[in-house]
């Protein structure tokens, strides 16, 4: 359940990266640079019926279309005397200079309504072996297919056309290790094995695939440590939801393309390493609920496109935060540290970092005063500093609280307060209690004291609230990220192109 990206967003990111791949360059020639096998000519589907009359199927491959199609309880293709005519969705051919149709894409599974790809029959479905007899594939793509009917990933893919590039088998409850040979298509570009039952750990060989874009391996029971990753392209690596052990690789710095790092939840130790301060274009960085227990290094302020950051539930080893902890993170717009062992004060450097609309520094031991530059966090939508050991007046007024309603949590500080006239109360929706009680108006030369607290005994908020609304914020922290900048929306297309 613990995914930045909501379903329907995970899939539109699969979709554009499986379908835009082939469908960025509709007019060109590609030229194989091993063989003369794949030398097809990219066209449109309708230039097949007008002007191409006499175009047909390559006979074997339509023969293994229709054993592939069988497999997943598609008979009815079979009936279909040209499959590449059929033009059903799920299945994309191209002609060669022969005008002979080859099958360059095949996809099954309901994603939506309008991505309505040839389902499977989940009780019964398997991969044909025959699938090896369409030596242009360049796209697999199979979704919730053999659920019913546990399998393992087969082999004999590994050994499937050097032309694929992208090769997708999620939520198929595959069961088993992740086939050694699956390192064997080096020009592989998306390899997605999100939400099985993969176990064993992730084979080494799949650092032969220089040329991934994208490698999401979430959300299996998958063991062992992470390898030595050098992916030069890799735009998106998400290892989110197994039993990963073992620290991160320092290597990770080398993939200098990435956009995107999930690894939360795993069993990941030790410390963040030191050279992800050279991930440039890193926009998202999830580790959270692992075992890390070193403080920042603090070349992360280096990330200066990080819009991202999340490491809540891991110790981070009683660490106190520096005074320029955060500078240079000029884009950082959702910073969640809840619950991440954190002491001393909240540095003055994040009230200087204007993009942030989200922070969350909840369940530390953080002390001292919020810092007054928090003011001038126009855009903060969402702030939760509640279980800490906060004290003085809260440095904000009327128009934040007003806009952050119930997305200001304070609670459960006992020296938090706001000042008569800062106009804290003004904002407050009368039915919720904000936790905090009006400051001592100070007597010169003495400091504030909190002058009572509110009448639920420190106005600790019921948690099941937080529980239950952790799922929306997730979806709304994302769609934030989205409305507000459709960087990553546009990141994303990008990597396709
Ligand atoms: C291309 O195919 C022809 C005929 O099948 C063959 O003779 C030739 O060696 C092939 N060229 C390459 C570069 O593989
Ligand atoms: C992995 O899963 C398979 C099938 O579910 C099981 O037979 C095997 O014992 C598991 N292996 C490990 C190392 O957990
Ligand atoms: C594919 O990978 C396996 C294991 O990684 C290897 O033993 C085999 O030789 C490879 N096959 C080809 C055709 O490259
Ligand atoms: C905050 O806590 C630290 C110990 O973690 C202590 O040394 C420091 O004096 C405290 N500061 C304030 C302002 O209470």
């Amino acid at each position: 359940m613990r995914t930045f990206f909501p379903p329907q967003a995970q899939i539109l990111v699969v979709l554009l990266l499986s379908l835009l791949v082939p469908l960025t360059k509709p007019f060109t020639v590609i030229v194989s640079d091993s063989s003369n096998q794949s030398a097809l000519v990219d066209g449109p589907q309708s230039g097949f019926t007008m002007n191409r009359d006499g175009a047909r199927t390559d006979a074997r491959e339509q023969e293994a279309v229709y054993d592939i199609m069988r497999a997943t309880g598609n008979d009815w293709a079979t009936d279909i005397p040209d499959v590449c005519r059929g033009r059903w969705h799920g299945i994309e051919c191209m002609p060669d200079k022969d005008n002979v149709y080859h099958v360059v894409s095949l996809s099954f599974g309901a994603l939506s309504d309008d991505t309505a790809f040839p389902t499977c029959d989940p009780t019964k479905s398997y991969i044909s072996k025959s699938i090896m007899k369409l030596p242009h594939l360049r796209t697999l793509f199979f979704y919730r297919c053999f659920s019913y009917n546990p399998q393992p990933i087969p082999a004999f893919l590994g050994q499937l056309s050097p032309t694929l590039q992208t090769l997708v088998l999620r939520e198929n409850g595959h069961v088993g290790f992740i086939p050694t040979e699956l390192g064997n298509l080096t020009r592989l570009k998306v390899l997605d094995l999100h939400k099985n039952n993969l176990n064993g750990s992730i084979p080494v060989s799949l650092g032969r695939l220089a040329e991934l874009r994208s490698l999401d391996l979430s959300r299996n029971t998958l063991t062992g440590s992470i390898f030595s990753l050098s992916f030069p392209v890799l735009n998106v690596l998400d290892l989110s939801q197994n039993l990963l052990v073992g620290s991160i690789p320092s290597t990770l710095g080398s993939c200098h393309s990435l956009i995107k790092i999930d690894f939360s939840r795993n069993r990941l130790s030790g410390s963040i390493p030191e050279s992800i301060g050279s991930l440039k274009e890193l926009i998202l960085m999830d580790l959270s609920y692992n075992r890390l227990s070193k403080p920042l290094p603090t070349s992360i302020r280096n990330l200066n496109a990080l819009q991202a950051l999340i490491l809540k539930g891991n110790p981070m080893g009683s660490a106190t935060l520096s005074s320029e902890e955060f500078d240079g993170m000029r884009s950082l717009m959702i910073l969640i540290l809840s619950y991440t062992n954190l002491h001393g004060p909240i540095p003055e450097s994040l009230g200087r970092l204007t993009n942030l609309r989200v922070i969350h520094l909840d369940g530390n031991q953080l002390n001292g005063s919020i810092p007054t530059n928090f003011k001038d966090l126009k855009n903060l939508g969402e702030l939760r500093l509640n279980d800490n050991q906060l004290t003085g007046p809260v440095p904000f007024g009327r128009e934040m609280v007003w806009k952050m309603r119930r997305k200001l949590k304070l609670h459960s500080n006992p020296g938090l307060c706001y000042d008569a006239n800062s106009g804290f109360e003004d904002g407050l929706d009368s039915t919720f209690d904000s936790g905090i009680g009006l400051c001592n108006t100070p007597e010169p030369g003495s400091a504030r004291t909190v002058q009572h607290l509110s009448a639920t005994d420190g106005g600790t908020m019921p948690s099941k609230t937080d529980k239950s609304s952790a799922a929306l914020h997730k979806a709304s922290v994302f769609l934030r990220l989205l409305q507000q900048t459709a960087a990553i929306a546009s990141t994303l297309i990008f990597i396709s192109t």
